[in-house]
């Protein structure tokens, strides 16, 4: 693929945020049929892909009607980051692979990944310009960024400026920094700051629950698009309602509860056609989280939730969701 092409960046793109352990192969598919236009994968380590590509690689898998679809990877090492682009691009072929410089969790950072980089960003820049240089026009990259480390190092801003540089091709700004966690609201105006500042395309992120927050963020013609993580765990329609409204200035209503319901089976069905998890037991339990993500709000669900945080076979989850219709 030539690097320049990220077709999608042409029409305001509505991303599907990276989550690990949620955006595996079937959510994403899910969010697809629900009108998302670009997915990404859960993150993988780096290192993970050098020492154990075997069993790294179920994490990035991808099939064609997902595409565009990024593979997010994590790592401090410029020469090891390119090494794992490189194994990924050519085993799996993603429309594009992501580097990520947000991801706060102590795993993470600790081993000077994820949102560490955003207190080194020469460092950054040399991991960037490592795997743009290893992937030359095989395959876009693309970096995902918080606004800082801490609210005194604010800095999103000079990391786009140093990305751009490495050419990297487009880059999300999540609006918080790694200290906020996923607390407090993310800060848009340090995500326009940064779309101002730099010729690449500008993904905004950040606490965009509804789909009018979707069509502000498009109508303002600052961003290329927006990133949409929480929102789509409970909503994923979330995607073809903003298309809709985007397109038509019509807003469709709050899917009903019985529809919502048959998007819980279909999801479930999903993950236990496709073996992902393994045997019926084990994807059940894999789903659990999920399922409780998807049925918040609908009325009855609050009695069930014990039973639906232990389900463990189809049958259950039929019976418990048939009681609630
Ligand atoms: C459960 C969970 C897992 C996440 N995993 C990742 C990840 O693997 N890579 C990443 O860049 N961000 C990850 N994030 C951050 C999201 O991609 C996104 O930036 C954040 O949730 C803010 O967007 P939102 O307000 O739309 O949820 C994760 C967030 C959540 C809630």
């Amino acid at each position: 693929m030539n690097a320049d092409q990220m077709p999608w960046l042409e029409r305001f793109s509505l991303y599907l945020a990276p989550m690990a352990g949620v955006t595996d192969p079937i959510f994403r598919s899910l969010c697809k049929e629900e009108g998302a236009d670009v997915l990404e994968t859960e993150f993988v380590s780096a290192a993970g892909v050098l020492q154990a590509w075997e069993r790294t690689r179920r994490y990035v898998q991808l099939s064609d009607v997902q595409r565009p679809v990024g593979v997010q990877i994590f790592g401090a090492e410029p020469e090891q980051m390119a090494a794992a682009a490189r194994i990924i691009v050519d085993s799996v072929h993603p429309d594009f692979i992501d580097i990520n410089a947000g991801c706060p969790v102590p795993k993470v950072v600790g081993r000077n990944g994820g949102a560490s980089l955003m207190k080194d960003l020469p460092l950054l820049e040399r991991i960037a310009r490592a795997v743009v240089q290893e992937l030359e026009r095989d395959c876009p990259v693309t970096a995902k960024i918080r606004s800082g480390w801490d609210a005194r190092s604010i800095c999103a801003v000079e990391a786009c400026m140093r990305l751009e540089n490495a050419g990297v091709r487009s880059i999300t700004v999540h609006g918080r920094t790694r200290s906020q966690q996923y607390s407090g609201m993310a800060d848009w105006d340090i995500v326009h700051e940064c779309a101002r500042r730099v010729h690449i395309p500008i993904i905004g992120n950040g606490d965009l629950r509804k789909q009018e927050d979707i069509l502000r963020e498009r109508d303002k013609g600052i961003v290329a698009g927006v990133m949409i993580g929480r929102a789509a765990m409970s909503s994923p329609w979330i995607f073809r309602h903003a298309r809709h409204l985007l397109n038509t200035g019509e807003r469709l209503p709050e899917p009903t509860s019985p529809e919502k319901l048959n998007l819980v089976l279909h999801y479930a069905k999903l993950t236990l056609d496709s073996g992902h998890y393994g045997d019926e037991i084990t994807t059940m339990r894999a789903l659990r989280a999920r399922i409780l993500s998807l049925t918040k709000g609908i009325p009855g669900t609050k009695e069930k939730r014990s039973a639906l945080a232990r389900v463990c076979s189809w049958d259950e989850l039929q019976n418990i969701l048939a009681s609630l219709s």
